[in-house]
């Protein structure tokens, strides 16, 4: 039986990287139905809506989204519509795994994976201005919030993914000896779901800005990492970095009833629609969607061939070292099925 997900192209390079995707998928022998929708700029020029009541109920129906970048207009216009869907399906699980995939890049074999709590923390927005002697903004203020509730099942979540992926350790990120209020709950209500796990998965917890440097240094000591939202933001950046880039970068939104799988980079205005974008980002989230499925077979099948693309020269696009086009690229990963 096929699995029907909602699928949002998106903006800039967004239809062609998905265009991309839905070729390997098919090629791959993937059971998938796409119901396709709008959202973004192609959102406001269909329905003039960023994100239509339609796309938001096809989401809901099928639990499970695809969606490429969306552009999001600078000062004007509407907010992050990416942040918005976040908010509607409560997608509190960020999962963003670092894996090399090109040879010969800074470090050989890393395979790392981030989860980043993605509902709470200084992101929720709370801020205002104080006005002071005439000067509206003497200062601002920010409330970073969490919870018992959203850091226990953010920490869960990733004793949970460890244990489903073979993995052997869980480091929790945190502050806890500045921000002794947030950031020790945080890492309080971790160390009391570590022990649920004890003896299965090993637990550690360090501090950030020592986590960063780490892993930078040795990336090696690490292999699930679990922080509050705006530390994952920052760090999971830097993982990317650690293998290639946002070109290479998937990442999956993860709720109780809804998940969407997304590229981690933007439309890339710069390049759209000159066929050059590289696919892999969006490819590689498609993997991780059959995976959540339940479709293990072709997900590994496409991750291989997508190895064995990225690994030849000849056939890498321009943002990793090759001139290949995406329609070539494709071909190239659609060959390398085995
Ligand atoms: P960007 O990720 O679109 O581009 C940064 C650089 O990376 C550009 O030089 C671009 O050409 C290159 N690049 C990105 N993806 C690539 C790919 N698949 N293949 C080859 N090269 C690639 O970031 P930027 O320029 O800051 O943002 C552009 C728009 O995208 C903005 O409106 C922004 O709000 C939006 N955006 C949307 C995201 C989402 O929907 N998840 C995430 C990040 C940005
Ligand atoms: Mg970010």
């Amino acid at each position: 039986m096929a699995k029907t997900i909602t699928v949002i192209p998106g903006d800039g390079i967004g239809p062609e990287v998905t265009e991309a995707t839905l070729a390997i998928l098919e090629e791959a022998g993937a059971e998938l139905d796409y119901d396709e929708q709008v959202a973004g700029l192609a959102g406001m020029e269909q329905l003039k809506n960023p994100l239509p009541q339609l796309t938001l109920d096809s989401i809901r129906r099928n639990g499970v989204c695809l969606k490429g970048p969306l552009t999001t207009p600078v000062g004007t216009g509407f907010r992050s519509i990416n942040v918005a869907i976040r908010k509607e399906f409560d997608l509190y699980a960020n999962v963003r795994p670092a894996k090399t995939m090109v040879p010969g890049g800074r470090y050989e074999d890393i395979d790392l994976v981030l989860i980043r709590e993605n509902t709470e923390g200084l992101y929720v927005g709370v801020e205002h201005y104080i006005g002071l002697e005439g000067d509206p903004r003497a200062a601002a203020e920010s409330v970073m919030i969490i919870t018992r509730f959203g850091a226990e099942r953010i920490v869960r979540y990733a004793f949970e993914y460890a244990r489903e992926n073979g993995r052997k350790k869980v480091t929790l990120a945190h502050k806890a000896n500045i921000l002794k209020y947030t950031q020790g709950l945080f890492l309080d209500v971790g160390r009391e779901v570590a022990k649920d796990y004890e003896g299965e998965v090993e637990f550690e917890d360090r501090i950030i800005d020592a986590t960063a440097m780490q892993l930078v240094v040795n990336p090696y000591e690490f292999d699930v990492l679990v922080m509050e939202n705006m530390f994952g933001d920052i760090l999971s950046d830097l993982m990317a970095g650690l293998v290639g880039g946002l070109g290479l970068a998937p990442a999956g939104n993860i709720g109780k009833d809804v998940s969407m799988f997304e590229a981690v980079h933007g439309s890339a205005p710069d390049i759209a629609g000159k066929g050059v974008a590289n696919p892999t980002s969006l490819t590689l989230s498609a993997v991780m969607l059959l995976e959540h499925v339940g479709q293990p077979e072709v997900a590994s099948r496409i991750r291989n061939a997508l190895h064995r693309t990225l690994a030849d020269v000849e056939t890498r696009t321009g943002d990793v070292g090759g001139t290949a086009t995406t329609r070539e690229f494709t071909d190239a990963v659609c060959r390398n099925l085995e």
